[in-house]
């Protein structure tokens, strides 16, 4: 006799989670994806809490995207998890911000490791708590040989900056004589910017209804495919991961080219 099936609400998720996953080209993947992580304080407010359980909440989802984009063999996650603007926000919360920087990457280091993750890091460094910068210093050597996902956080980081930043490092070397002003190209500037080792996201993802880049990025967003979703980021798991590539994948990416040539020739980005 056959055994009883009982179609539970959680199988009833698994098999829409895998009903989208088998929809999603693995051969038309973003090579990388960059990802405002935003909500978390009015999620927790929702619930009545304080905005850090919020933040602590987000934890979770970084980890299930984390883990998510290794099993894809995605390439490159950026996630922006301070901005430099943050740094006003009140001392309590900025405090717990950073505690809770320092004890997520104690304790997710082992598991970074175990699942060929490196961890690199993008922002104003010096900035961060000096307790930071050493946690963050050591799981980045701890991960270095790691060759799966290469996980990139912004941390108090400036888009802005980070532009200006080039533009100095490039005025230097013209200065001293390294460079020509006609040398300058939009390789020589790319190789200046914090992100020169990484190629630009196809991908970009806010959460929590927010339509805006809020210093994110802005040079190698230039030709992103933005995807904005109401989802707070505590929210914010594999199934809505999966919606964002399909997606993703169901836009044309015409690069300033008609329809026409796009769907007649091999497209170049995928
Ligand atoms: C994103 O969530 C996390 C950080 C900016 C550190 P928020 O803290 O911005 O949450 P909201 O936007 O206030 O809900
Ligand atoms: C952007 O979120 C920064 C991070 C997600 C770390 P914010 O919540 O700080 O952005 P604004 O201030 O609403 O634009
Ligand atoms: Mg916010």
């Amino acid at each position: 006799m056959g055994t009883a099936y009982f179609c539970t609400f959680a199988h009833f998720l698994d098999c829409i989670t895998m009903n989208i996953l088998d929809s999603i080209d693995r051969n038309k993947l973003p090579k990388h994806i960059a990802i405002i992580m935003d909500g978390n304080g009015r999620w927790a407010k929702e619930r009545g809490q304080d905005r850090v359980y919020g933040h602590y909440e987000g934890v979770v989802s970084v980890r299930e995207i984390v883990n998510t984009c290794g099993e894809l063999g995605i390439g490159y996650l950026t996630l922006y998890a301070f901005s430099t603007e943050n740094w006003n926000r009140p001392k309590q919360e900025v405090d717990a911000l950073m505690e809770l920087l320092v004890n997520t990457i104690r304790r997710e280091v082992d598991e970074l490791k175990k699942n060929n993750v490196r961890l690199h890091i993008i922002g104003d460094f010096e900035s961060l708590p000096e307790i930071c910068q050493k946690e963050l210093n050591e799981a980045k050597e701890i991960t270095a040989s790691n060759t799966g996902l290469n996980l990139i956080l912004a941390l108090s980081y400036s888009s802005r900056k980070e532009l200006v930043d080039a533009a100095k490092k490039i005025a230097e070397k013209v200065a001293t004589g390294l460079l020509k002003p006609e040398d300058i190209n939009n390789e020589v500037f790319q190789e200046h910017l914090y992100t020169a080792n990484y190629p630009d996201p196809e991908l970009m993802i806010r959460t929590s209804g927010e339509s805006r880049i809020s210093n994110y990025l802005l040079y190698q967003i230039a030709y992103a495919e933005l995807y904005f979703t109401p989802v707070h980021w505590p929210d914010f798991r594999k199934q809505n991961l999966y919606e964002a590539l399909l997606n993703y994948q169901q836009r044309e990416r015409r690069f300033g080219k008609t329809s026409e040539q796009i769907q007649t020739t091999t497209p170049e980005h995928v």
